[in-house]
């Protein structure tokens, strides 16, 4: 059989990790197979996604500034890609060229992997964040059986759009309001930029939230970013993100090479020594 061919594209794309993930299953479940990453200016979009097959590409990840651009080339669309309105996997099927969006299935896979019945704690989550990543969040809770999931954005209109969008049980809130809204919160998650380095901060101060409450936070880098030192010093159970980022790659894994591959304790040191290299 030839060789199995996938790819990451994006502008830049230098910074990706997608490819040690990748490189490390290959290798790992020995498969005659690549991964690699592809610089796309936004111009060349169209004309590469066009030419998947005659490339000899099976699929890839999208990754910014193309994941809209994906959404709209895309002949097919999987379910969740339709709800986040944004595709980050593609692949080919029987000449059918599919767009999938597995950031809400990495999302929910890293909290079941890190604190196994997490979506049993409650119904009420508290959101920080209305771009992309909150999108993808929102879908996998709604999934998982919250009812009352409260979006917090500094541009209180973004999160009222997001509500309206995702409907029953979505409610859009301004900042000056976290405190009250996490006190009876079971989970509460970041999703903006907040906290990043170069960009440190603290999205929400998690002292109101109850003691059973769980915190996560879509950053990783670094690890473990002021909300969740803040939690833990707290007290509470905290999941950082870069376990949504391997969880993220598995699907798609899974459809260019035909195997599901496996998010283990190697793989996580792996790229956290890629992170502090
Ligand atoms: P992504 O697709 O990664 O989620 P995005 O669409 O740029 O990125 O959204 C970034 C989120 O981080 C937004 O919710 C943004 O708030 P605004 O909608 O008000 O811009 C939030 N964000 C970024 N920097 C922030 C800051 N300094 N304080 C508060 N929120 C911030």
């Amino acid at each position: 059989m030839a060789e199995l061919k996938a790819f990451v594209c994006g502008h830049p794309i230098a910074h990706s990790r997608s490819p040690k993930i990748h490189g490390h299953w290959l290798k790992r479940y020995d498969i005659d197979g690549s991964y690699t990453a592809i610089d796309v200016a936004p111009g060349d979009f169209g004309a590469f996604i066009g030419g998947l097959s005659a490339a000899g590409l099976r699929g890839g990840n999208v990754t910014i500034p193309h994941k809209e651009a994906a959404f709209a080339a895309v002949q097919r669309r999987d379910e969740a890609a339709e709800q986040i309105g944004a595709v980050n996997t593609v692949w080919l099927e029987d000449g059918v060229l599919w767009g999938g969006n597995t950031d809400a299935y990495g999302f929910a896979a890293n909290l079941d992997h890190l604190s196994p019945g997490w979506a049993s704690t409650g119904d009420v989550a508290v959101v920080l964040g209305a771009g992309g990543a909150s999108r993808a969040t929102i879908h996998a809770l709604k999934q998982r059986g919250f009812t009352d999931i409260r979006i917090v954005n500094r541009t209180v209109a973004r999160a009222v759009e997001l509500a309206d969008q995702f409907g029953d049980g979505i409610s859009a809130h301004p900042q000056a309001a976290t405190a009250e809204l996490l006190g009876d919160a079971s989970l509460l998650v970041n999703t903006t930029a907040l906290g990043m380095h170069g960009n440190e901060g603290l999205p929400a101060d998690p002292s109101t939230l109850p003691d059973h409450a769980i915190v996560t936070d879509i950053v990783y880098v670094p690890l473990e970013t002021p909300l969740l030192a803040a939690a833990r010093a707290r007290g509470l159970k905290t999941v950082d993100g870069l376990g949504m980022l391997l969880h993220q790659a598995v699907p798609g894994f899974e459809r260019w090479f035909g195997r599901r591959p496996e998010v283990t304790a190697e793989l996580r040191k792996l790229i956290v020594a890629d992170l502090d290299a």
